[in-house]
């Protein structure tokens, strides 16, 4: 199955306000007021004030009016592990009643009892289910999502997965990046052989994922119910001698030096970070490593230790936000949820949840250089939103005031209002 191609569109839309996100700006949200944005192939060409578009560049380009609304960058979910088969709602219930998650996970729940009805899936059923969560997160305006593999534990599940994921960025206006994550659990079958099981996923399938071309990067859950510090080095290595980049479930539960290590790898990004020291804090700004926050899974296993915000903000770390929608610590399917659990939760503030789904979501995926801001050269994904400020974004819980939204300059059909002429 072939990665995603975006269309590639062109066209003039007036009569709206943009949050171009760009770095390079001073004031919050990198404003332009009254502006024009021209697309040609697919591409920004020209953003700014209207009243200095340059005269005639418009010239044969379709002609959209916004009605005075404001667009952002197309939203990016950059972490979630939306495909796989059954359900987690008796855990749920099982912790309501005092079970923690790691108890559940020891006891053979958790992860690995995804596994055998991911493996049976086959892999139509899987994509029609996946298919479901993802359309969720078009509604509010996602034009791009990272998934990852890490239900299968095994060379031809993992393999499934990836395919799975890959396929639902074709034909739905979003870009889809694959994260394989075999390294998420120990399988049954390896049951007290962990290093073999990371010898297996080094040596076979980790290989095969990149011979195939299925994953854009790879990521450990590096815990103490998971995996450890030295194994996940070595699946780094293997990673690194393969020319994958990597990521890392770090910090989840407790300091296993997870965000340190990613950044001995200049991994894209390390996730969760509730457990971060302050030396781990410093060696991702060093590296750059984006710290990803996960607002949905903190709330859902009702954890009380936050992620340190102002080490981030200290030490200049660029944050983002994600669903890490899953079965398990998270079935959250609203981005814009996590912008208000990331302000209302961590004390992020509303311009820095926004930074988190846009411009540094694009840093945590490898590819701001294509999205996650508008500014010419970059994809022209963006959203209209019917909102007064940007900051509103991050206010509503349950709202969606997605007015449309644009993928490579094409309007998308689900929330295309018609063109003005
Ligand atoms: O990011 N913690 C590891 N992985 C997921 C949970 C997956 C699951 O519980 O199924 C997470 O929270
Ligand atoms: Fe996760």
């Amino acid at each position: 199955m072939q990665p995603s191609s975006p269309p590639a569109a062109d066209g003039v839309w007036t009569d709206l306000n943009l949050a171009t996100m760009s770095a390079a700006h001073e004031q919050p949200y990198a404003p332009v007021r009254d502006a024009a944005l021209l697309v040609r192939g697919g591409r920004i060409e020209w953003l700014g004030p209207r009243a200095s578009m340059p005269h005639g560049a418009q010239v044969g380009l379709p002609h959209y009016r916004a009605g005075g609304r404001w667009a952002t960058p197309g939203l990016i979910d950059c972490h979630t592990h939306l495909v796989y088969a059954g359900s987690r709602a008796q855990e749920f219930e099982m912790r309501l009643g005092g079970a923690s998650y790691e108890e559940i996970a020891r006891r053979g729940g958790g992860i690995v009892a995804m596994v055998e009805a991911t493996r049976k899936a086959d892999e139509h059923g899987l994509y029609a289910q996946s298919l479901r969560q993802v359309r969720r997160l078009l509604e509010e305006g996602v034009t791009t999502i990272e998934i990852k593999s890490g239900y299968g534990l095994d060379l031809d599940t993992e393999c499934k997965m990836l395919r799975v994921a890959r396929t639902l960025g074709v034909g739905h206006g979003v870009d889809v990046k694959t994260t394989f994550l075999g390294a998420h659990a120990l399988p049954a079958e390896f049951k007290g052989r962990a290093d073999d099981y990371i010898g297996f996923v080094c040596r076979e399938v980790l290989p095969a994922v990149a011979r195939e071309g299925l994953a854009d990067a790879v990521d450990v859950f590096c815990e103490r119910i998971g995996i450890t510090a030295g194994q996940t080095e070595r699946v780094f290595e293997s990673a690194r001698a393969l020319g994958l980049p990597v990521k890392l479930h770090a910090e989840q539960l407790s300091d296993c030096g997870g965000a340190a290590l990613a950044a001995r790898f200049s991994a894209l990004s390390a996730d969760h970070l509730e457990y971060v020291p302050e030396a781990g804090v410093k060696a991702m700004a060093a590296a750059r490593t984006v710290a990803v926050l996960l607002p949905g899974a903190f709330y859902f296993l009702r954890e009380t230790r936050k992620p340190p915000v102002a080490l981030f903000r200290k030490h200049r770390l660029p944050i983002a936000l994600a669903t890490d929608s899953n079965p398990g610590s998270s079935p959250a399917t609203s981005l814009l949820l996590m912008l208000n659990m990331g302000c209302t939760l961590f004390g992020l503030t509303p311009e820095e949840a926004l930074a988190g789904v846009t411009r540094n979501a694009a840093a945590a995926l490898g590819i701001a250089d294509e999205t996650g801001t508008l500014e010419v050269g970059k994809c022209a994904d963006f959203v209209l939103w019917d909102i007064e400020r940007p900051g509103e974004l991050a206010y509503g819980i349950g709202a969606n005031p997605c007015h449309q939204v644009v993928k490579g300059g094409a309007p998308m059909p689900s929330r295309a209002p018609g063109r003005a002429d």
